[in-house]
């Protein structure tokens, strides 16, 4: 992905870039929870278990509220990626990392570390079932065994 953006999307022109905003319509990067979801209870012991860990891993860059850095470290209050109905691409951020892409307007390129070697298939879980229901987002809990499946994707397929 980054090659795309390095090579070709960072390189469009002013009216490249209008007419795809045109086609794509109003970027929703930042979405109240979806209609007819509650988020977990701040109690439930996914959650705590979830949040010790965000505090202790997490919050450095993506801060404590969730409202990131703008043009660094990404907000997670309100992202539609951590709110999507399946925890896949969330779950491979987490245990993957990421970097984003290099552009002349955005050159320090950012990069999240990967958390796969820190957190075991219960941390993984339960960080990511916090994300997805802290600051006002909404989504369902993670499994275990769904960090465990993407774990092993991630294996097969690095
Ligand atoms: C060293 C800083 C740093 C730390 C620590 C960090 N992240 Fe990130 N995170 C980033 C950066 C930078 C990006 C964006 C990368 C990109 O643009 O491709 C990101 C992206 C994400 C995304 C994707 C957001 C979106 O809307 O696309 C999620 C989800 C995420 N991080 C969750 C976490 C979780 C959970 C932890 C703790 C286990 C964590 N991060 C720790 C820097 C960090």
């Amino acid at each position: 992905m980054a090659e795309v953006v390095e090579y070709s999307t960072a390189l469009m022109t002013e009216p490249d870039l209008r007419a795809i905003a045109t086609e794509m319509g109003e970027p929703a990067s930042q979405v109240a929870a979806p209609p007819g979801r509650a988020p977990l209870a701040a109690e439930d012991a996914r959650m705590k278990m979830g949040e010790a860990i965000y505090l202790d891993r997490c919050m450095a860059c993506h801060t404590r509220s969730g409202e990131g850095v703008p043009n660094m470290f990404p907000r997670l209050a309100g992202s539609q990626v951590v709110q999507q109905e399946g925890s896949e691409t969330v779950l491979r951020v987490v245990l993957q990392g990421v970097r984003a892409a290099y552009t002349p307007h955005a050159p320090t390129s950012p990069a999240m570390p990967a958390f796969g070697w820190r957190l075991n298939d219960d941390q993984a879980a339960a960080v990511t079932t916090y994300i997805r229901n802290a600051w006002g987002n909404a989504a369902p809990a993670v499994a275990s065994a769904d960090a465990a499946r993407m774990r092993g994707l991630l294996r097969d397929r690095p």
